[in-house]
């Protein structure tokens, strides 16, 4: 009340005793007097941001030219912003107070970090009725170089893109302007600021150390992150000052965006992401029918591993089937018979299928674009959600979560296990490539979760189609003459102002090395032990088989014959059908050309590892997967898992249905059930004499372990039906 009454009263002296371009109140500028106006013809995401960053302080903000053209030139090249003006002094026609307070500021690459309380503050220690924000460059005319007044420290030329003042005072300043929408704003405001008359009636000034404002251009280097208390400023380190806007002007928008990711409390230390869970799009409660319609986007460009899985993965994607279109692009030959499968047992399930094979001459650039257009011309899909096939979806609600994210442009983040290689870059080198941000390693290795606006995102990313259909509807988003399509695409999607978001609020999954991959087999996944060995466990070691160390499920059938689970139903099946398509199985005879001195004394019918190049691979398999369990089996005796003889046999009623007793040349053996008993075979097994113990129902994906010589004696006991395989390792021979 009391601060009410008194600025009444300096109105009222004001209006007296001074001219009020020149009245000077003498107490704090109440925070009701201050209005700031932006011009914003579009909502963008950098006008979210500068609006979130105004609510969060308590700004009163009038946004001038809302639903109008804009028509003030390329703000990113040309100068233009005459449209500003113009909307800035129509709006100040209709502002009767004499002691109003406004600033005028952008938007679309502005945030403010600090509340009014400080600006007004600032603003009142200068001394002035109108303030410019200052930059290090001159613009538009360095001509007019000579006519600035010196300053003694700080910046010397006139910003536009933020100003605050006297109502009146702008009032005045504007009163000329009669220029046209896409004349210079900074132009017009210079030659005012030039001229020492109307500087001095008007009564500007610059922020020449940006006490209130930061323009970035030309100004990187002065700049950094402050964190305290549980909110973020900038601070300039040149001046010692802590700016209360700042200003990603020209072209700094990629700076403007990573500060944007923590000024004033997007993300902090003591709170974390403040904001990730504003303006969000609840999917829970809706019927399937009213599940937004998406085109999942497949790309499948070079031979990568585990592309059945992938497709697994797809299948079980928490959507409803009949809110979602395919659109697969396959560039690869080696695929068809993938893409095939999946298709055949599953097109039927999605609402429509739209697959481009590798005979159709579609280069991967015009597949992307026939990708959008089947979201573009559909006017039932709401987005795009575009995915390489390199990538490891393991979060299986990634659709439903991004959804509900709400945003035009969001990015699961992944990376590659163990490594700092990930989906998104923090930064650009100036010459558009990756550069490292100063958080980068905190966001992929989660230290900082949230959701960040980053300048490029690949592999995979959930797009908006009204985004699709207006901001990005070029057909040529992909193609340059320098960059790669992805950063071109990039470039094309920052240039349109639409921020490309990546969150590490949840783990969606990794991303496959397909450097090295060979395609040369008939089941080459087996081959990634070495490149993908999260992927090659997942697909084929037994999934109890972590609970071997942790609790007691190795069993123990005979004396020192230890059984337990290690390979997967499928490892076995791809063990057996890659042996039996290369073929060429031994003929059971003592003469045995591939083992050293070329005698066999208890020969079976096989195949080596190493005839099918998987000798590395059974190695690293042994050392990986068998090596621990012997060593908690045999505690003192540490093996590093060498082999010379490693091999499948096939034990076959009318070929070779037995093996006669014998010790193993091994000092441990392990002998894995590739088969089911009962069901692919009936009979077979293992007998150890000295014991008479057998084990008759061997298991499918089941190892058994047992010392090679001495003490166990054994044979392998007649397979009467069906085709029995095993895999036998005779290790530290
Ligand atoms: C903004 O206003 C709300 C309610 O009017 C208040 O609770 C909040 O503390 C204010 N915030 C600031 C930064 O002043
Ligand atoms: C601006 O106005 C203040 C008083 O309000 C005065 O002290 C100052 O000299 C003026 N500056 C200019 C450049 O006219
Ligand atoms: C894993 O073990 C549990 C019991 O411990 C069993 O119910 C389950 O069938 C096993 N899984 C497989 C694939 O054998």
């Amino acid at each position: 009340m009391k601060t009410e009454i008194l600025s009444a009263l300096f109105v009222l002296v004001c209006l007296n005793v001074f001219s009020p371009l020149h009245c000077e109140p003498k107490g704090p500028i109440p925070e009701g007097n201050l209005l700031v106006l932006t011009v914003a013809t579009k909502e963008t995401d950098g006008f979210k941001r500068f609006m979130r960053s105004a609510r969060h302080f308590n700004y009163t903000v009038k946004v001038l030219g809302r639903g109008e053209k804009w028509t003030g030139g390329d703000y990113m090249s040309a100068p233009g912003g005459g449209q500003k003006v113009r909307l800035l002094k129509s709006a100040l026609d209709s502002i009767k107070e004499e002691d109003k307070i406004i600033l005028f500021v952008d938007s679309y690459d502005v945030i403010f970090s600090s509340g009014p309380k400080e600006l007004l503050k600032k603003f009142q220690q200068t001394k002035h009725k109108v303030l410019f924000s200052s930059e290090t460059l001159i613009w538009p005319d360095r001509h007019l170089e000579d006519k600035y007044p010196h300053v003694r420290e700080g910046k010397r030329f006139l910003g536009a893109g933020g100003f605050i003042g006297y109502a009146p005072n702008l009032k005045e300043m504007v009163s000329d302007w009669s220029g046209k929408d896409d004349d210079s704003d900074q132009l017009f405001f210079t030659k005012i600021y030039i001229n020492p008359e109307k500087r001095k009636s008007i009564n500007i000034t610059l922020d020449s150390k940006c006490r209130l404002f930061q323009n970035l251009d030309g100004a990187l280097d002065e700049v950094v992150l402050k964190f305290e208390n549980g909110r973020v400023r900038a601070r300039n380190v040149l001046y010692d000052t802590l700016p209360v806007i700042v200003h990603g002007n020209g072209p700094t928008k990629l700076q403007i965006n990573y500060l944007g990711n923590y000024i004033p409390k997007v993300w902090t230390f003591e709170t974390g992401c403040s904001v990730c869970n504003e303006d969000l799009r609840p999917l829970s409660g809706l019927k399937e029918s009213e599940y937004p319609g998406v085109v999942i986007g497949i790309f499948i460009e070079q031979p990568t591993p585990f592309l059945t899985v992938f497709f697994e993965r797809l299948f079980h994607l928490k959507y409803p089937k009949n809110r979602l279109k395919l659109f697969i692009y396959n560039q690869e030959p080696h695929h068809d018979k993938h893409v095939h499968a999946f298709l055949q047992n599953h097109e039927a399930e999605y609402q429509a299928v739209k697959m481009i094979g590798p005979d159709e001459g579609v280069d991967h650039i015009t597949s992307r674009n026939i990708g959008f257009d089947m979201c573009r011309d559909d006017p039932d899909c709401e987005y795009f959600f575009s995915m390489e096939a390199d990538v490891v979806l393991k979060n299986e609600d990634a659709l439903k979560i991004l959804i509900e994210l709400n945003k035009p442009f969001i990015a699961p983040m992944m990376s590659k296990p163990g490594r700092l290689w990930s989906n998104f870059w923090g930064a650009l080198s100036a010459d558009g490539y990756y550069a490292r941000s100063e958080d980068y390693v905190d966001i992929v290795q989660g230290r900082r979760v949230g959701i960040w606006n980053v300048p490029y995102v690949s592999q995979i990313y959930l797009l908006r189609a009204d985004i699709l259909r207006n901001e990005l509807k070029a057909p040529d988003l992909f193609q340059s003459a320098t960059l790669d399509p992805d950063m071109a695409f990039c470039s094309r999607v920052r240039d349109q102002g639409v921020f490309m978001f990546v969150t590490n609020m949840h783990t969606y999954g990794r991303i496959l090395y397909t450097e090295n991959y060979q395609t040369d087999h008939l089941h080459n996944d087996l081959w990634q032990i070495f490149d993908n060995p999260v992927d090659w466990e997942e697909r084929y070691i037994h999934p109890n088989y972590s609970q071997i160390m942790k609790g007691n499920i190795v069993e123990t059938p005979c004396p020192d014959v230890y059984w337990f689970p290690v390979f997967s139903q499928v490892a076995c099946d791809h063990l057996v059908e890659e042996m039996e398509n290369y073929g060429k199985w031994s003929g059971g005879g003592n003469v045995d050309t591939r083992i050293q001195g070329g005698y066999e004394n208890v020969p079976t019918i096989d195949i080596h590892m190493n005839q099918v190049n998987f000798d590395k691979e059974w190695h690293k398999f042994l050392l990986e997967y068998i090596a621990p369990v012997t060593e908690k089996m045999f505690p003192g005796y540490y093996t590093k898992a060498q082999f010379d003889l490693a091999f499948v046999v096939r034990y076959k009623p009318d070929e070779q249905p037995s093996l006669k007793p014998h010790h193993d040349a091994s000092t441990f053996t392990v002998n894995i059930a590739l088969n089911q008993v009962g069901i692919d075979f009936q009979g077979g097994g293992c007998r150890f004499l000295r014991y008479d113990c057998s084990i008759q129902a061997p298991r499918k994906g089941w190892a058994l372990m047992h010392p090679g010589r001495l003490t166990h004696y054994h044979e392998g006991l007649p397979t009467t039906g069906g085709v029995r395989y095993i895999a036998v390792s005779f290790v530290d021979p």
